[in-house]
């Protein structure tokens, strides 16, 4: 990897859907290794940095890069490095979960074979191998959360970005996505993760950032960021929307 540092790198960037500037001149770095929660409230930016981030998403102004890779103009290698856990479903109504599995790892250069195993693998490890051979539409919404994440991780990316991915889990499940990310974590792997759960972010992460109308209002160590009064605005409006 180029810059093996920095994992994330987004600088002076600036969205507008329309009239509406959806983030204003966000700077902020992820570091390579980090647990990083992006925090505020709905509309904040999150989902609209994320996209633009994975290359959904284009932009007005700025700069994003993945370990030292332009996400624009080498997007193949920014792909590659990044698994996106949505915060949305988007699955292909006609494929069996295995099958989408396996198909999202082609568009990696993974064999059949080996994503076959590695899809297999995954299933099982989010308790999802009865439902192999059915189609998303037969899952419950747990359950299409948790292949949400089989499918981040297809690759075995260097990065996963995680869009709420707890929200709408039953506890059992919470606790075992928690689990699995911070074993993930301490494997090495960077991860850059939304939530309006503030036990979640606290748990689990190690950095803190918090947007609020398109603009970076503080980004720190857990701690200090978790004991700044100044953002109890902020929080009260990130813990009401749980
Ligand atoms: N495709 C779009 N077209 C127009 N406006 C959009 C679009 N996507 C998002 N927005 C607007 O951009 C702003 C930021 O939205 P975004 O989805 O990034 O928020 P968020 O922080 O992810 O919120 P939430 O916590 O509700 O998921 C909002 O005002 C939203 O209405
Ligand atoms: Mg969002």
């Amino acid at each position: 990897m180029r810059n093996s540092d920095i994992a994330v790198s987004i600088k002076n960037l600036t969205k507008f859907y329309g009239d509406l500037k959806a983030l204003d001149n966000v700077n902020f770095e992820v570091k390579r290794g980090d647990f990083f929660a992006f925090l505020g409230p709905n509309g904040a930016g999150k989902t609209t940095t994320i996209n633009i981030l994975t290359g959904l998403s284009n932009y007005n102004a700025g700069e994003v890069r993945v370990f030292g890779y332009n996400t624009t103009i080498e997007y193949q290698q920014t792909r590659r490095l990044l698994g996106l856990c949505a915060q949305e479903f988007n699955f292909d109504p006609f494929l069996t979960i295995h099958q989408l599995l396996v198909y999202q790892a082609g568009y990696f250069g993974i064999t059949p074979g080996s994503a076959s195993k590695r899809a297999d693998e995954l299933l099982a490890r989010f308790q999802l191998t009865e439902k192999r051979n059915c189609k998303h539409r037969a899952l419950s919404g747990g359950m299409k959360k948790r292949l949400l994440l089989c499918r981040a991780l297809i690759h075995d990316p260097e990065v996963l970005i995680l869009d709420e991915p707890t929200a709408g889990c039953d506890l059992e499940l919470k606790y075992l996505i928690w689990d699995y990310l911070a074993q993930l974590n301490n494997e090495g792997k960077t991860i850059f993760l939304t939530t309006h759960n503030m036990e979640e972010a606290e748990k689990l992460c190690k950095t803190i950032g918090i947007i609020n109308q398109g603009r970076i209002v503080r980004i720190g160590e857990k701690r200090a960021v978790l004991q700044d009064k100044s953002l109890e605005d902020v929080f009260l409006e990130v813990t009401g929307g749980e």
